[in-house]
């Protein structure tokens, strides 16, 4: 007998200045299943800073709340399988770029979250895990892994030999660009703040790090910067003529002034990134399988210590891949 509540943390607020105050781990209605799709059954979610926006209001409108957090989530379906929930629920498989709809569609953002005993998605919606993974390493794939590899291959169009440089040594963004990036070959350079953090990305498989501003070597071919106003312009001065910088995120902040006669003079190419497709999903499905690889993960809490999880999230005090697990 299916119970009408489930445990998750949600967001019981939209609270710009104390976003951890509107956290909560209790009590919501299960969610009902649409003809056609399926309930799955969770056993871990990864954090990322999109719940932290959805605690501070960004982007929702004040009747969206409560609104469960969790951007992706493993877990197991009616026949047993394990499965990861690809977040763009009623794209059609093959659509052209199936990441242009992501804004309008974000798990806790537009729709309910995953950080909860359960989620219902359409099959489509659900991809398979590599068999080495544990549930906490497989539940980091969809919203760090994937994109990293989107960023490093699709948009960066990166090949085996050539040096990309990585803005930010530890969090969960750059330790998937540092794995895949080494284990597909490429030279990968890494700033990290602190020695402890540029040791991790070397065990990672870094060929060389450095600290924050310095000037590097040589030019490379691109960079993944997730980083904005602390490492912009350290970007745009280390990548080649005509190489690409991609953006990925924008932790620190945005950035005047945007240096455009250096864009325009070095033919710079430079790119946004969001996300990952499933045909993406496949390949690193495919590499992963192929190389053993795993995702670093820091930690892993009962949902009891969501609130813990979060605090670390947001002082910026993790290694690799923060993870809430479910029995
Ligand atoms: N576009 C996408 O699809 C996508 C996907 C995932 C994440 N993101 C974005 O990428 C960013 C990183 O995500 P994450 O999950 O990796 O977060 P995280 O685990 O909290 O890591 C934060 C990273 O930012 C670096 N950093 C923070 N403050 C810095 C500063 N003042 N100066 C230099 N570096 C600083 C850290 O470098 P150190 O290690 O050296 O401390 C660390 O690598 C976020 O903005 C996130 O929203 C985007």
């Amino acid at each position: 007998m299916l119970s009408d509540s489930m445990r998750a943390v949600y967001a019981s607020a939209p609270t710009p200045d104390d976003p951890l105050s509107a956290l909560v781990v209790g009590e919501r209605p299960a969610p009902v299943v649409p003809d056609g799709w399926i309930r799955v059954d969770v056993r871990a979610v990864s954090l990322n800073h999109k719940d932290l926006w959805t605690l501070r209001g960004v982007g929702l409108d004040h009747d969206q709340y409560p609104r469960i957090l969790g951007c992706e989530a493993a877990g197991l379906d009616p026949d047993g399988r394990r499965v990861l929930l690809y977040p763009l629920l009623n794209t059609p498989p093959g659509a052209s770029d199936e990441t242009l709809h992501l804004p309008a569609a974000q798990l806790s953002g537009a729709r309910p979250g995953t950080l909860a005993e359960q989620f219902t998605a359409p099959g489509s919606s659900l991809l398979p895990i590599p068999d080495h993974l544990t549930w906490e390493e497989a539940s980091c794939l969809i919203c760090t892994w994937l994109p990293a590899y989107r960023m490093l291959f699709t948009k960066a169009q990166l090949r085996p030999g050539d040096t990309v440089l990585v803005q930010g040594a530890a969090g969960g963004l750059s330790t998937a660009l540092i794995a895949i990036g080494a284990a597909s070959g490429l030279r990968v350079w890494v700033t990290g703040r602190t020695p402890e953090k540029r040791a991790l990305a070397r065990r990672l498989g870094a060929a060389n790090t450095f600290e924050h501003g310095t000037e590097l070597p040589a030019p490379v071919d691109a960079v993944i910067d997730g980083v904005g106003k602390a490492t912009w312009h350290h970007s745009l001065r280390s990548v080649r003529h005509g190489g690409t910088v991609v953006v990925a995120g924008a932790t620190t902040g945005d950035v005047p002034p945007a240096r455009l006669h250096r864009v325009y003079f070095h033919q710079i190419n430079i790119v946004g990134s969001l996300s990952g497709t499933r045909e993406e999903y496949q390949r690193l499905f495919t590499l992963m399988n192929t190389t053993g690889l795993r995702p670093l993960v820091d930690d892993a809490l009962p949902l009891s210590e969501a609130r813990a999880a979060f605090k670390r999230l947001s002082d910026g005090d993790v290694r690799g891949n923060l993870v809430i697990t479910l029995p």
